[in-house]
C-alpha cells in the first residue's frame, strides 16, 4: 500500500490528520490531505469560541466547509471539541450559577452535536479535564461552578444529540501510565459501571523527541480492557529546530513505536496526526524553538517519520 490511509485500512485502522479550513485553498495542502488521510479533525473550527461566540448565536460555517470536504473524500470526521477550558468564549466564563452553566453547556452540546448529527464518527466530548501531572481535576469554570458531575452531564447530552457518534474523553500526557492517566482510567471505569455513555478514550500524544512512553501499549490495553476504543488523536513529535538527520531519525523511530503500539491493541482503531505539514503546525507558536513535529516537511516532502509510519502499518 502506497499511502498511510491504504496501509491503515488494510489493518482495519483509520489514519487521520487535523486540518484547518483556512489552508484548504493551498493545492499542495489539500492534495496531501486527500491522498494520505481518511479521517479529518477540524483543528479549531468546532471549538466553542468559533461555534457559539455569544450565547445562542451559532456559527457552523467553517466547520461545515471542512465536513463537506471530508464527506466528498470519504473521510471520517472527528468532532473536536464540545467542552474545553481553552478557546472558550468569555460569556461562558462569566456564568456563576450552576443551573445556568449546566443549561448553557447542555444547550451548546445539543445545538452543535445536533447540527452535525449523523456526520461525525467520533466526538471529543470533553477535552483536558485533568490537571497535568496529577489526578486532580483542572480548575475550569465547569469544574468550579458545576462540579465533578459536569463530565457525565456532557456525555449524556452528547449521546442525546447524536446517538451515532462514538463519544470520547480526550487528554494529553495520558499516553503512558501515570497519575493523570490513572485518573482518566478511574473515570472511564466509573462511567462503564454506572452506564454513563462513553465509547472511547483519546490519547493526544503530543510527544517530545525520544520520549515515547515505554508502557504506551500497556496503557492503551488497560483502557481497551474496560470496553472502550482507544484513539491516538493529536500525534506529533516535536524537536528543537532546526531539524537534522539524526533528530529526524529518532523521530522516525518514535512514530514507528507509536504506530506499532496501536497495532498491537485491537481496540486502538484510529491514529490522527495534529496537522498535515510542519509548515502550519501549532508547535512553534506554543513551544518556541521547537517544531518539525509532523510527517510532511514545510514543502510537503515525506519525512523519515512518514516512511517509518508507513512501514510500521
Ligand atoms: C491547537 C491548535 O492546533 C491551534 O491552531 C490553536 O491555536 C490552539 O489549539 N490540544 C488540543 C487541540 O486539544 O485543540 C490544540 O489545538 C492543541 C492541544
Amino acid at each position: 500500500p502506497g499511502t498511510l490511509k491504504e496501509a491503515a485500512a488494510a489493518k482495519g485502522r483509520v489514519f487521520g490528520a487535523a486540518a484547518a479550513q483556512s489552508h484548504m485553498g493551498e493545492a499542495a495542502y489539500a492534495s496531501t490531505l486527500d491522498r494520505e488521510f481518511n479521517q479529518l479533525t477540524p483543528e479549531n473550527e468546532m471549538k466553542w469560541d468559533t461555534t457559539e461566540p455569544s450565547r445562542n448565536s451559532f456559527n457552523f460555517g467553517p466547520a461545515d466547509q471542512l465536513v463537506a470536504h471530508a464527506q466528498a473524500q470519504g473521510m471520517k470526521i472527528r468532532g473536536h471539541t464540545l467542552v474545553w477550558h481553552n478557546q472558550l468564549p468569555g460569556w461562558v466564563g462569566g456564568i456563576s450559577s450552576r443551573d445556568d452553566l449546566l443549561s448553557a453547556m447542555r444547550g451548546h452540546i445539543a445545538k452543535e452535536a445536533g447540527h452535525f448529527a449523523g456526520k461525525i464518527a467520533y466526538w471529543d466530548v470533553v477535552n483536558e479535564a485533568f490537571q497535568d501531572g496529577s489526578g486532580v481535576r483542572r480548575d475550569s469554570v465547569f469544574q468550579r461552578v458545576i462540579g465533578d458531575g459536569y463530565i457525565e452531564e456532557a456525555f449524556r447530552a452528547a449521546r442525546a444529540a447524536d446517538p451515532t457518534a462514538e463519544l470520547c474523553y480526550n487528554d494529553f500526557n495520558i499516553d503512558g501510565r501515570n497519575s493523570k492517566s490513572d485518573a482518566v482510567y478511574a473515570l472511564v471505569k466509573d462511567f462503564k459501571a454506572r452506564g454513563v455513555p462513553i465509547d472511547c478514550v483519546g490519547l493526544q500524544a503530543h510527544l517530545t523527541l525520544g520520549n515515547v512512553p515505554s508502557d504506551m501499549q500497556a496503557n492503551m490495553q488497560r483502557f481497551a480492557d474496560l470496553g472502550v476504543d482507544v484513539h491516538i488523536t493529536e500525534l506529533d513529535v516535536r524537536m528543537s529546530t532546526p531539524a537534522d538527520g539524526s533528530k529526524l531519525a529518532i523521530q522516525a523511530n518514535d512514530y514507528k513505536k507509536v504506530v506499532s503500539a496501536c497495532l498491537a491493541v485491537s481496540r486502538c482503531t484510529v491514529i490522527t496526526v495534529w496537522g498535515v505539514t510542519d509548515k502550519y503546525s501549532w508547535v512553534p507558536d506554543v513551544f518556541p524553538g521547537q517544531g518539525a513535529a509532523l510527517l510532511f516537511d514545510d514543502n510537503y516532502g515525506k519525512k523519515p517519520a512518514y516512511n517509518a509510519s508507513l512501514e510500521a502499518l
